[in-house]
C-alpha cells in the first residue's frame, strides 16, 4: 500500500523520536543529542546516539540509522507500512486503508474462520467410529486426552472429499479452500482433500486464529508429514508451532524443537515454552519472534548428524538477533519425544538443567572429529579447539574451558594454554595491522561500512554527500543546483537520493529521512542518516553548496575524458594491430 505523503507528515509531526526511542532504551542527555547503549547490537559503552534537532538516530558502532519509521522497522522487526501503523498508533491517528486492503483483510478473515471451522470438523472426527485407528494411534504414541484437546488435534478421513463436503456445507466455496491450501486441484482443475488419512496437527498463530494445519499418516507411508502451503495467513518462515501456547509460559526461555511431536511431548511433560519450527529450517524472523518473547533459546533437536548440522546452524541465527543458546545433549534416544518417553520429564528436566552452552557444544564437536588416542589427531585437536577457545572474551571462560579441552584429549594443560596464547598474540597482531592499514589509508574511514555502496571517486562523493546533506536539510537550497543533475554523480546512490529529492521538490514537497525510507534499503538509509551525522559548517551554506556542485561537475567532466581517452587508446591499439 502507497501511504499518501499527507499522512506521513502527519504522523511525523506528532512522533518525537527522543519519546519514541526512550520508551525502548534509557537515553541520556549529553550536549544536544542523546546516548544509549545501542539496542541493535550487544555493547557495554553507549555508542547509540539521537538528535532531536534532525530528529533521527545513529550508532557509531553497528552503523545503523534513520528516522523514527527506520527505527520502528529495525526494533519491531516490521516492514514499512507496519512501522507507519506502530507510529500512527501511538500518535492516535486513524491509518488511510486503501480499498485493496480492506478486501484482503476482508479474504483473510474468511480464511480464519475456514480455518476455524475446518480445525473443528477435524477435531469431531476423531469421536467418529471411522477415527478408531486414528485413536489408536495417537494412545501408542502416549498422547493423553488433554493434550489432544489442548492442541485441538484431530483426524482427516481417508476419503477424497469428506471435508470438501463438509465445508460446503457451511457455505465455503472451491475457492475459498483452494485459497486455505486445504484443497489440492488436479489438472483438470478438480478439487480434492489435501489431507487424507492423516492425524491433524492446527497451527495456531499468537492471537488465536488457526492458521495452517499438519497431517501425519498413521504408518510408514511416504511422506510422513503434510503442511499447509504459505497462504495469505500463513507463512511458514515467520510462525512457529505452539508459540501461542509457550508465549504465555512462566519457564523464562523457550525449547525450540525440530518437530510436532517433540513439542507436543514436552507439553505433555509439563515443559510448556517448547515450540516448533515446521518443515523449513530456521529463519531469521523464527529468531526474531523468539526474541521478542524471552532472552533464551535452548536448541532440542535430534541427536543425529542431520539435527546437529541444523543446531550449528540454528545457534548462528539466534545469536545474531541477541539470544542466548544452549543445546540439549539428547543422548540415549533419536530426539525429545523419545527421549522423554523413554527416560521421563525428571531426566529431560536434568538435562535442561545441565545442557551445555554453546562453547562446551561446540567443544564437544570438535572433540568428536579426532580420534584421540592418535598423536597426531591429538595435535590437531588441541589447535582447532585452542582456535575457538581463543576467542572468548571472558579470561575466566578461557580457564574453563582450556581446562576441559584439555582433559578431554588427555594432554597437557600448560600446552593448552600455550596453545591458546599463541593464537590470541596471533589474532590480536593481525586486527592490529588491519586497523593499522585502515588508517594508513584515511579515506577508509569515509567509505560508506556497505560494500556495495562503496565510493569510486572520493573526491566527487564527498561532495556529493555535502550537497545530500544540505539539501535534505533545507529542500530550498535546491532552487540554486538547477544545473546538476543526478547523472554527473559518482555514487549511484548519492545521485539517485539527489534525484529523488529534486523530484518531490519540484512537486512542492520536501523531504525527510522519513520520506525516504520507503524508497532506499535499511543500509542505505543507515549510510545516509551517517552523512547527516557529520557536523556540518552552517556558515553560508550557498556558498558550500556551489563549491560542491563544482567539484562534482569537475570530475566528471574527468571522468568522461578519461573514459573518452580509454576509449581512443582502443581504437589507437586497433589500428596498430590491423594487418597491413
Ligand atoms: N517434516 C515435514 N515433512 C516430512 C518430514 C518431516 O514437514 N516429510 C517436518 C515436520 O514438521 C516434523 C519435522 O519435520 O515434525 C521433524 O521431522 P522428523 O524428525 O522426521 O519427524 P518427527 O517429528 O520425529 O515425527 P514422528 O516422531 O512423528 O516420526
Ligand atoms: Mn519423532
Amino acid at each position: 500500500m502507497a501511504i499518501p505523503d499527507s499522512f506521513l507528515d502527519e504522523v511525523n509531526a506528532r512522533t518525537d523520536i527522543v519519546d519514541l526511542v526512550s520508551s525502548y532504551v534509557q537515553l541520556q542527555k549529553k550536549g544536544s543529542r542523546y546516548w544509549a547503549c545501542c539496542p541493535f547490537h550487544s555493547e557495554k559503552t553507549p555508542s547509540f546516539c539521537v538528535s532531536p534537532d534532525k530528529q533521527m538516530y545513529y550508532c557509531f558502532g553497528c552503523h545503523k540509522g534513520g528516522g523514527a519509521i527506520s527505527f520502528v522497522m529495525e526494533e519491531e522487526g516490521a516492514g514499512f507500512v507496519d512501522a507507519v501503523a506502530i507510529l500512527a498508533q501511538r500518535a492516535g491517528l486513524q491509518m488511510p486503508e486503501a480499498d485493496e486492503d480492506r478486501g484482503r483483510q476482508k479474504q483473510r478473515e474468511r480464511l480464519y474462520a475456514l480455518n476455524r471451522e475446518a480445525a473443528r470438523y477435524f477435531n469431531q472426527n476423531l469421536s467418529s467410529p471411522q477415527a478408531e485407528n486414528a485413536r489408536r494411534y495417537l494412545a501408542d504414541r502416549g498422547l493423553s486426552r488433554r493434550t489432544i484437546t489442548n492442541f485441538g488435534m484431530g483426524y482427516a478421513f481417508n476419503q477424497w472429499d469428506a471435508l470438501i463436503k463438509a465445508m460446503a456445507e457451511k457455505g465455503y466455496s472451491k475457492k475459498d479452500l483452494l485459497d486455505a491450501g486445504l484443497v489440492v486441484a488436479n489438472q483438470k482443475g478438480n478439487i480434492y482433500d489435501r489431507f487424507r488419512g492423516r492425524v491433524i496437527f492446527p497451527i495456531i498463530d499468537l492471537r488465536g486464529n488457526v492458521i495452517g494445519f499438519g497431517g501425519r499418516v498413521l504408518d510408514d507411508t511416504k511422506p510422513k508429514y503434510l503442511n499447509s502451503p504459505d497462504t495469505p495467513v500463513y507463512n511458514k518462515s515467520k510462525n512457529l508451532f505452539a508459540m501461542n501456547i509457550a508465549k504465555k509460559s512462566k519457564a523464562g526461555r523457550l525449547i525450540l524443537t525440530e518437530g510436532y511431536m517433540d513439542t507436543i511431548s514436552l507439553h505433555q511433560g509439563g515443559f510448556d515454552c517448547a515450540v516448533a519450527s515446521l518443515g523449513t529450517s530456521l529463519t531469521e524472523d523464527h529468531a526474531r519472534l523468539m526474541a521478542k518473547y524471552t532472552k533464551e533459546v535452548v536448541l532440542a533437536y535430534d541427536g543425529d548428524a542431520a539435527g546437529v548440522a541444523a543446531a550449528q546452524r540454528a545457534i548462528g541465527i539466534l545469536s545474531r538477533v541477541g539470544l542466548e543458546v544452549r543445546v540439549l545433549n539428547v543422548t540415549g534416544a533419536k530426539d525429545p519425544d523419545e527421549f522423554i518417553k523413554k527416560y521421563g520429564r525428571a531426566a529431560f528436566q536434568k538435562l535442561l538443567d545441565g545442557s551445555e552452552g554453546q562453547v562446551e557444544y561446540r567443544l564437544l564437536q570438535i572433540q568428536k572429529k579426532y580420534d584421540l588416542t592418535e598423536d597426531s589427531q591429538k595435535v590437531e585437536y588441541l589447535q582447532e579447539a585452542a582456535r575457538l577457545i581463543a576467542q572468548l572474551s571472558s579470561p575466566v571462560e578461557r580457564e574453563i574451558y582450556g581446562g576441559r579441552a584439555a582433559a578431554a584429549a588427555g594432554v597437557d594443560r600448560k600446552a593448552m594454554d600455550d596453545e591458546v596464547t599463541r593464537q590470541r598474540k596471533r589474532s590480536s597482531w593481525q586486527q592490529r595491522r588491519r586497523e593499522e592499514r585502515r588508517a594508513m589509508t584515511p579515506t577508509a574511514n569515509l567509505q560508506p561500512e556497505e560494500r556495495k555502496l562503496r565510493y569510486q571517486n572520493m573526491r566527487s562523493a564527498m561532495a556529493e554527500e555535502g550537497v545530500i546533506a544540505l539539501t535534505l536539510m533545507d529542500s530550498d537550497l535546491l532552487a540554486l543546483a538547477d544545473d546538476l543533475s543526478p547523472e554527473q554523480f559518482s555514487s549511484e546512490l548519492l545521485g539517485r537520493v539527489y534525484g529523488i529529492l529534486r523530484e518531490r521538490w519540484q512537486e512542492g514537497k520536501s523531504s525527510t529521512l522519513d520520506n525516504l525510507t520507503a524508497l532506499l534499503a535499511p543500509e542505505e538509509i543507515s549510510h545516509l542518516t551517517k552523512i547527516m551525522q557529520q557536523p556540518q559548517t552552517r556558515a553560508n551554506n550557498e556558498r558550500a553548496l556551489a563549491d560542491y556542485i563544482k567539484t562534482i561537475q569537475s570530475e566528471c567532466v574527468k571522468r568522461q575524458v578519461a573514459d573518452d581517452s580509454d576509449l581512443l587508446a582502443v581504437i589507437q591499439r586497433k589500428t596498430m594491430e590491423e594487418p597491413k
